[in-house]
Formats: C-alpha cells, structure tokens, sequence
C-alpha cells in the first residue's frame, strides 16, 4: 500500500524529535512493505517567519490529502520571541487552534501511563502508585472555550473581557462515541469529568454522555467533578480508565496526568476526526531552552508515530513493535536527561533513535 503522511516539524526541538519520528516511520515501511509518501508542512513560528501568518492554507490542503499527519511542537518563549509581539490571532498557538479545526480532529486522545522503570521519576508516592497506572483522557478539541465567541471592550467604562464556553448536544455526543468505544477496547470503565454542579455545559454533557452510555451497557460508566478529579489524579491514579471531557478540563488535566508518568516527554497524543485521518503529536511543548542542543526526549514522537501507525494506517504490527522497543530500551537502562535516574546510561536525541530503531527491528 501507498499512503501519504504529512510532516510537521514545527519550532523549538520539534524538527529534532520528529526526525526521530520519521526514522520509525521509515523503518515501518521498510518492514511492512508498504510506501510512505512523506510531506512537510510549516506550522507555528516557523511559519509566521516564511509567511507572516502561522498556518496557510496550502498547509492545510497538504494534510487533507495526506492519511495522517506528524507533528512535532509549536510556540517559543513568550517572553523573548518576537511572534508574542503580534496580535494573539497572528501567533503560533493560533495556527495549532486552526489546524484543529480546520481538519474536524475533535477528538483528542492523550494516554498517561506509566512505565514500571521511570517509578523513579514520579512525583508520587511509592504507596500512590503501587501497581502503577495506565489511563486515557479523552479530551473534546473543536469546542468550548477555545472556540467560543470572544471578546476585549469597555463596557460602562470598565474594560470587559469575554470567553464563552458552548457546547451542542451533536458535539458531545461525536467524541462520547469514540470515548466509549475507546473503552470497550481497555478496561471497560469510563468518567465523564464535568463541572455539572455549576455550569449548563456541564449538564448538557452529563445529559448527553448518559444517554450514550446506554448503548454500551459493558462500560461502566461513572462521572465526577472536575475539582475533585485534579486531586484523585494524585491521590490515586489508578481508579481510572478512561476520562472523557471537554476541552479546557481536558487541557488542563492532561498536563496534570503527563507529570505523574515522569516525564512530558513520554507521551503521545492522537487527534481524530470522524474517519481514519489523524494528527499525531507529543503532548509536550517546544521546550525553547533545550532546543538545537540534541538533547529533547524523542520517545513521545515515536510513541505517537506509533499510534499514527495503528489508529491511521491500520499497521498494527509495526505499531506493537514500535512500543515494544520503547519498552526494552526503558527497561535496558537508556534514559535522556528528562528521564535520567541513577545507574541509568545518559543518551542523546539520536542515541535514543538508534537504540530504538535496533529494537524494533528486532521485535518485529
Ligand atoms: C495543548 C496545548 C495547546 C492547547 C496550546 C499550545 C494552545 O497546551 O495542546 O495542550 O491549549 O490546546
Ligand atoms: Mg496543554
């Protein structure tokens, strides 16, 4: 088969990390047969200084003809970086939001899990943790706050800002779909974190998650309160399987779920909209102060290369042995300096790529 990925290296150390991405990509290919035709887009800084606005459309049209999409990382520091002096709608961040939408990708899945030898590099404690945890957020990208109607003006002679948080019921219901089914392939159990004691969003979701729920009577289905969900995050992550919410929840809380696995550069994210087409991106930033120096943690590309392997192009196979060698190289000591812990062997970007593609090879 012959597919066309579209690559999005971005800013910071997203062009360092997604080489590595693409090197597993390759290797993929390689293994399987199959034929990658490879695309690279500019989104975010990089884009603003080649164009002067942060996505184009020519951006845009190269993904919709492509079967999946590589990101690596957008943005720089706000403090220094000359793309913060334009206005908010001209800036990197801007470009990631219309991407978003521009290619439905409502749906965003943001894994946390933690591996058993970077225990080490969790903040919790050993008795928190005990066996671990492994869970999904699930969190809605083309809606609420990032999208709704906003505004800065005087009103009466008082600046007023407004931010309006909107959800329809057709929203909610497209990505508590791929929520449930995501739970009927893991352990069947499923929270709908909501601040429904407060807000009629909130409600509509209850409402509507609810109904869903019917349809999959094997999930269990459970809900909680966005508050008390930051906190059982570290009182006992382990409780949780699938965590479906809605955008700004899920922004916040799946920045909470990353710091408890160790490390931000561990994990991977899948955004999908209705058909096969994914973008696949690190959950983490651009980390300016590390980038150009080799050093950023690849492993969060290639697990999300990996994932862009099994939830778009249906390569299961590759997928598996892409985790795996994540898994081995973990488990033989390699760490980047993110990760590091004592004993352990202090690898480079590439290093780790090398070590990686080695035992992939081998898994296969
Ligand atoms: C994320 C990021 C983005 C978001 C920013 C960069 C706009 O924090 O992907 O979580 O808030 O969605
Ligand atoms: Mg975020």
């Amino acid at each position: 088969m012959e597919y066309g990925i579209a690559l999005i290296p971005g800013d910071g150390i997203g062009p360092e990390i997604v080489a590595q991405g693409k090197r597993v990509l390759d290797l993929a290919a390689e293994l399987s047969g199959n034929v990658f035709h490879y695309h690279e887009v500019l989104l975010g800084g990089c884009s603003i200084d080649a164009f002067g606005v942060p996505l184009t459309e020519e951006a845009v049209q190269t993904c919709k003809e492509s079967n999946a999409v590589l990101m690596g990382s957008i943005g720089g520091d706000a403090a220094t970086s000359p793309w913060y002096r334009l206005p908010p709608e001209k800036r990197p961040e801007a470009g990631l939001l219309a991407i978003r939408k521009a290619l439905n990708l409502f749906a965003n899945l943001r894994p946390a899990y933690l591996y058993p030898e970077l225990k080490g590099a969790c903040p919790l404690k050993e008795e928190i943790i005990k066996d671990g945890f492994d869970l999904m957020m699930v969190r809605e990208l083309t809606g609420g706050l990032y999208f709704g109607d906003r505004y800065t003006k005087e009103v009466d002679g008082t600046v007023t800002a407004v931010d309006t948080l909107k959800y329809t019921e057709d929203e909610i219901r497209r990505v508590a779909v791929k929520a449930f089914d995501i739970a009927m392939k893991r352990n069947k159990h499923l929270t709908l974190v909501d601040k429904a004691n407060v807000l009629d969003s909130s409600r509509l979701w209850r409402k509507v998650t609810s109904q869903v729920a019917e349809a999959y009577p094997e999930v269990a289905f459970d809900t909680m309160l966005v508050d008390n969900c930051a906190m059982q995050l570290i009182r006992n992550p382990g409780q949780f399987d699938v965590l479906l919410t809605e955008n700004m929840f899920g922004d916040i809380l799946s920045d909470e779920a990353s710091m408890i696995t160790g490390s931000i550069g561990m994990l991977s994210s899948a955004s999908l909209n209705e058909t096969k087409f994914g973008l696949y991106e690190p959950s983490g930033g651009s980390a300016p102060d590390i980038a150009g120096k080799g050093i950023a943690n690849p492993i969060a590309t290639i697990l999300s290369a990996a994932m862009l392997l099994r939830y778009s192009l249906d390569m299961d196979r590759e997928a598996d042995a892409a985790e795996e060698a994540v898994r081995r190289v973990l488990a033989d000591g390699f760490r980047t300096g993110d990760i590091m812990s004592d004993g352990c062997t202090r690898v480079n970007t590439q290093e780790m790529g090398d070590l990686i593609l080695e035992r992939m090879r081998n898994a296969y």
